[in-house]
């Protein structure tokens, strides 16, 4: 068979992802319980453009994450972050191609305030990073956090992500405009 006339599968990334102490994996439409548990707390959505979520709102997002898993190419990769060994949904990890042309990426991530503190973030969000450069091809990897969010910042600093950028007043949050800090990292430095 020659490959004249075969597509070339888009590239994706191989599900599920296990690290040391987590599992990432799709949601699920039964996750709904889980999911809200930590999405309709004040303290987590905070500096976050979304929540704290209605119920209704926690059901619309999990429908988003089924949509998104369904899309080809799939371009948007949201995950539960699940903790060993009984695999209980502790929060959310996300990458999605914010500009395919220049293969740069968007990283984000939630945890349920229960598991802060235990370097969880890193682990989930260091095991996407490595997912988006070597199975998704990605050159460049951004996240973008609230200027008060400090613990997301100090996640992007952990995860050798550098500051390019602070903006001034450039985005609105639940109770005001926010001034946000830019932080990527290019593939070769994650290396
Ligand atoms: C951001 C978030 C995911 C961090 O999760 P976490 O598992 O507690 O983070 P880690 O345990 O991996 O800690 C990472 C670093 O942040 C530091 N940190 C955690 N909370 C902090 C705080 N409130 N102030 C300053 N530093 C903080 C930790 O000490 C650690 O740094 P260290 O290793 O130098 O000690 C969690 O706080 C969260 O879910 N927040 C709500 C959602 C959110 O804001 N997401 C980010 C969107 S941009």
């Amino acid at each position: 068979m020659t490959m004249r006339g075969r597509a070339r599968a888009a590239p994706s990334i191989m599900l599920p992802i296990e690290t040391p102490r987590l599992i990432l994996r799709d949601f699920r439409k039964n996750d709904l319980e889980a999911v809200h548990a930590y999405a309709s707390l004040d303290e987590v959505s905070r500096y976050l453009i979304w929540g704290p979520n209605s119920l209704a709102q926690s059901k619309e997002a999990i429908e988003g994450f089924l949509d998104d898993q369904r899309a080809r190419p799939r371009v948007i990769f949201d995950l539960a972050i699940t903790l060993k060994p009984k695999r209980a949904l502790i929060g959310g990890v996300g990458l999605r191609f914010i500009d395919q042309f220049n293969r740069t990426g968007e990283i984000g991530y939630t945890l349920h305030p229960e598991f802060w503190g235990y370097g969880l973030a890193v682990e989930a969000a260091r095991a996407l990073l490595d997912a988006g450069f070597n199975e998704l091809g990605l050159r460049r990897i951004i996240a973008v956090c609230d200027q008060r969010n400090k613990a997301s910042a100090r996640v992007m600093e952990r995860l050798g992500m550098r500051r390019e950028g602070a903006f001034r007043s450039s985005k609105l949050i639940q109770n005001g405009w926010r001034d946000e800090y830019l932080y990527a990292i290019l593939a070769d430095e994650f290396r």
